[in-house]
C-alpha cells in the first residue's frame, strides 16, 4: 500500500483542472443499465470508485471500455442482477444499481452493506421507498432479494437521503404510474442524474427542489451524456490554497454548486472570482476563524467536513464545526491533533482552536475525505508528513499528488514497506 510524503510550507499557485463529479458519475453508470445498447459517459474520473462500478457492471453481463475520460457501456450482455458482497463491501455505493434492475428486471439482490469509517449508513429509506412503490424484500446470507413489479406511490423520505433519492428515481422512471419523492435530495448530482435519464426517455419534474414527480415510461434510449464537475475536489482544492496560501484557478469548476463553502472561504479571508473558465482562489497569510454546520445541499457539504476542520486548524481564532449529516464523521480529529491541532469534538460539535503551525507526523487516511484533510494540514505544516492508507484518496481524486505538485507542492508517493497493525 502506497504512502504520500508532503513537505510543508509552499504556497499553492497556477492552474488545476477539475475533474468529472464521482459521486454523480457513478449514478449515472447504473442508470445505464436501464437501457439496452451502448450508453457513452464522459468526463468520467479515473479513480478506484468508477472502477469498481465498472466491475459492478462487468459482474451483471456488460461490456465496458473506457478510454481516457469516456466509458463506453454496452448492455447487451446483462444476464445478473446481483450485486455481490466483494464489490459493495469495497464501495457502498454499488448498491445503487438496485432502483434500475428493478425498473427493468423487476427483480434484484444485493449484499447488505457493512458499517464504514463514517458510521453506520443504514439503507432503511431505500428500501422502505421501494416497499411503497410494491417490492418485497428478503434477508438472506447477507443479501437483500428484491421483487416486484412497480407502481406508482407518494414517498415522503424521513431525510433527504442522496442515495435514497437516486434509488427511488431510478426506480420510478420505469414504474407503472406516478411517483412522488417528497423530502428528497437536492444536490446537484441529483439534477445530473434526472438530465441523463431524461435524456433517455424518462419524464421526471422537480429535480434539485424538494419535490419530485416522476411519471413511469416503458422503456429507454442509450444516449451519450458528460458528467458535472466535482464539486467536493473544487472544494478539496479551494480549501487547500486557503490552507497553504497561493493564487489557483480552479478549472471547470462551478460556483454555483459551491455558494456556502465558498462563501465561508470567503469569512476566512480568501479571495474569490467567478471566471469564464473556473473559480479564482487566492490567500494570503493565516486564514481567520469561522464557525460551519454541515447539511443537505444547499447546506455545507459533509464531504468538505474533514478538509474545512483542517484548515481551520492553522486559522487565527477559533472555530466551531457542527456534523449533522454522519454520526461518527469526526474520527480523523485524533490524526489531525497528532500533528499539533487542538481539536476537542463533543457529540457531532468540534471546537478548533487555531494552532500558528502544525508538525508534520506519520498518519493515516482513515477514508476519502479525511485522506484529503491529512495532505491539506500537511501542506500547512512545518516538516514532512507521511499519509498511510493513500488509496483511500485514490478512491474519491484523480491524480492528486500530481495536482498538488503541479501547482508548488512537494509531495511524493512511496510504497508503504511494513504492514499496519491496527
Ligand atoms: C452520498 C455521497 C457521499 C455524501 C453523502 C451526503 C455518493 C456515492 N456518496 O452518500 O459522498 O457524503 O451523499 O451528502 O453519492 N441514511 C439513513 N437511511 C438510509 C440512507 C441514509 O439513515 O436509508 C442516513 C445515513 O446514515 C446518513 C444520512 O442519512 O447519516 C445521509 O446519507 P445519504 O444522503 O444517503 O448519503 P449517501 O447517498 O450514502
Amino acid at each position: 500500500m502506497d504512502k504520500l510524503l508532503i513537505t510543508g510550507g509552499h504556497p499553492l499557485n497556477g492552474v488545476v483542472r477539475i475533474g468529472g463529479a464521482k459521486n454523480s458519475a457513478l449514478k449515472l453508470m447504473a442508470a445505464s443499465l436501464l437501457a439496452d445498447g451502448r450508453t457513452v459517459l464522459e468526463n468520467v474520473p479515473r479513480i478506484a470508485d468508477c472502477s469498481t462500478m465498472v466491475e459492478v457492471l462487468e459482474h451483471l453481463g456488460a461490456a465496458v471500455r473506457w478510454d481516457d475520460g469516456t466509458v463506453d457501456i454496452d448492455t447487451s450482455g446483462v444476464h445478473s442482477q446481483e450485486a455481490p458482497y466483494e464489490l459493495v463491501q469495497r464501495m457502498r455505493a454499488s448498491i445503487i444499481v438496485l432502483g434500475p434492475l428493478l425498473a427493468r428486471y423487476g427483480r434484484a439482490t444485493v449484499a447488505m452493506p457493512g458499517g464504514c469509517n463514517i458510521g453506520s449508513r443504514k439503507i432503511d429509506l431505500h428500501t422502505r421507498g421501494l416497499e411503497r412503490m410494491g417490492v418485497t424484500f428478503e434477508h438472506e446470507h447477507g443479501y437483500l432479494k428484491a421483487t416486484g413489479q412497480l407502481r406508482g406511490a407518494v414517498v415522503s423520505l424521513d431525510f433527504p437521503s442522496v442515495g435514497a433519492t437516486e434509488n427511488l428515481m431510478m426506480a420510478a422512471v420505469g414504474a407503472r404510474g406516478t411517483t412522488v419523492i417528497e423530502n428528497a435530495a437536492r444536490e446537484p448530482e441529483i439534477a445530473d442524474l434526472a438530465d441523463f435519464l431524461s435524456e433517455m426517455g424518462a419524464r421526471i419534474e422537480g429535480a434539485g427542489t424538494t419535490t419530485i414527480e416522476v411519471e413511469g415510461v416503458d422503456s429507454f434510449s442509450p444516449v451519450r451524456h458528460r458528467v458535472i464537475p466535482d464539486r467536493v475536489e473544487s472544494g478539496t482544492f479551494a480549501i487547500a490554497v486557503c490552507a497553504a496560501g497561493g493564487d489557483v484557478l480552479l478549472r471547470d469548476a462551478r460556483s454555483d454548486h459551491l455558494d456556502l463553502p465558498l462563501s465561508k472561504l470567503g469569512e476566512a479571508g480568501a479571495e474569490l472570482h467567478d471566471e469564464p473558465d473556473g473559480i479564482r482562489i487566492r490567500m494570503e497569510g493565516r486564514p481567520r476563524a469561522v464557525d460551519f454546520v454541515t447539511l443537505p445541499f444547499p447546506g455545507f457539504p459533509t464531504d468538505l467536513q474533514p478538509q474545512m476542520m483542517a484548515m481551520l486548524s492553522v486559522a487565527r481564532g477559533t472555530s466551531i464545526a457542527t456534523e449533522n449529516v454522519f454520526e461518527s464523521r469526526f474520527m480523523f480529529v485524533d490524526e489531525l491533533n497528532r500533528m499539533g491541532a487542538d481539536i476537542r469534538t463533543e457529540g457531532h460539535h468540534a471546537v478548533i482552536r487555531g494552532v500558528e503551525r502544525l508538525s508534520g507526523a506519520p498518519v493515516r487516511a482513515l477514508d476519502i475525505r479525511a485522506g484529503a484533510a491529512m495532505a491539506i494540514a500537511a501542506l500547512a505544516a512545518e516538516g514532512v508528513t507521511e499519509i498511510a492508507d493513500v488509496y483511500h484518496v485514490d478512491r474519491g481524486y484523480q491524480d492528486f499528488e500530481a495536482k498538488l505538485s503541479a501547482l508548488g507542492a512537494e509531495v511524493r508517493r512511496e510504497q508503504e514497506r511494513s504492514p499496519a497493525y491496527t
